[in-house]
């Protein structure tokens, strides 16, 4: 029997219907990209609300799109950490109530295991053991993975994470929101030695990541120390493109060594990435390099489910096969620690 799966941890509304195979029976997701562009970064009561006017329409339409009866689904997963409180209370409380009202059980799922699990519902094979890198808007971890469910955290960002920094650099350079996607096309005609950008933590041993040095030095790129007002700042293209190709290589440098560094550790021959920095195709391209020269497998999750989805939550199958419910009194963990 089906389950419906709920996703509202940041700014995308989603739901999908997902048989007990893991195939997608129907799905919807209502992004809020336009709420939050004038703002240049996602606000959290914006996101909210946004959540409580979309979610029952976003699940009727995941309903209709799969033809199911809601009576006949077996479950309803949640993502309920880490994320925005106000965004994930909308989902939890409308799964919570789902769940009673069709007196089915609740599956909760952290939704940074289920951004690795992405590469497994794409692959026909078991992708496990293997290191899992997580780069998304908030979090950039890496994962010891035994299964999609045992999980090891072997380090993540002390400050920013890798998607707040291609936010921050695009409004910094006065680019379209979500920056990530900006950023990558210019960086695309740009020199990325134009710049000798920080890579920090790089020859650290450890697998924490630090980012916000990087953007400090790129904004002293821009406008120099002291100086506040990006608006009035003139750059050529040719300019733009170079800070963007430059803070591009000093992202991907890191966390391409990082992974590197942890797959010779633990010994795996596996990576799984995702999250919505993994869409970034010079990542991809450099991650692939990687592999094939370090002899690894590497499993990116699809482009279509590297930014946020319900579909992911299919993680929730593994869940139910252990008999791993959540009860009806469940809270949000919105994780403002790290280690998740
Ligand atoms: O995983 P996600 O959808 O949300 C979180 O869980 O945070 O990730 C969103 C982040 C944003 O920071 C966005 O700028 C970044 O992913 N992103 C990208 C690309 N596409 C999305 N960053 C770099 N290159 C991209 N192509
Ligand atoms: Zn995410």
């Amino acid at each position: 029997m089906p389950i419906l799966t709920i996703e509202s941890t940041c700014d995308e509304t989603a739901a999908a219907i997902i048989a007990s195979d893991g195939s997608v029976l129907g799905e919807s997701v209502a992004t809020q990209e336009a709420l939050h562009e004038k703002f240049r970064g996602v606000v959290p009561e914006v996101a909210a609300r946004a959540h409580v006017e979309r979610i029952l329409p976003v699940v009727d339409s995941a309903i209709r799109a799969a033809q199911v009866d809601p009576l006949d689904l077996s479950a309803i997963a949640v993502a309920d950490r880490p994320g925005l409180a106000g965004s994930l209370l909308v989902g939890l409380v409308a799964a919570k109530t789902l769940a009673v009202a069709w007196n089915k059980p609740l599956v909760a799922i952290n939704h940074l295991h289920a951004h690795l699990y992405a590469c497994q519902l794409a692959s026909t094979t078991s992708l496990y053991p293997s290191i899992g890198m997580v780069v998304s808007g908030g979090h950039t971890s890496l994962y010891a993975c035994e299964s999609p469910l045992d999980l090891e955290y072997l380090g993540g960002t002390i400050d920013d994470a890798a998607g707040e920094a291609f936010d921050k650099v695009a409004a910094m350079l006065q680019l379209d929101f979500p920056g990530g996607p900006a950023v990558a096309k210019l960086a695309e005609q740009g020199n990325r030695t134009a710049h000798q950008f920080p890579r920090s933590l790089i020859h650290q041993q450890s697998f924490d990541f630090s980012f916000s040095g990087l953007k400090t030095a790129v904004r002293y790129a821009i406008v120099g120390p002291g100086q506040q007002d990006f608006s009035k700042i003139n750059l050529t293209l040719k300019a733009k493109s170079d800070l963007c190709a430059s803070f591009e290589a000093a992202v991907v440098d890191v966390l391409v060594k990082k992974a590197e560094k942890a797959i010779q550790k633990r010994g795996y021959s596996n990576l799984i990435v995702g999250g919505g920095v993994a869409a970034n195709g010079y990542l991809r391209e450099q991650l692939k390099a990687s592999a094939e020269k370090n002899g690894y497998q590497l499993n990116i999750a699809p482009l279509q489910w590297c930014t946020d989805n319900a579909v992911m939550g299919a993680l929730a199958l593994e869940k139910i096969n252990r008999g791993e419910f959540a009860p009806l009194d469940l809270d949000i963990t919105p994780g403002l620690q790290r280690g998740f």
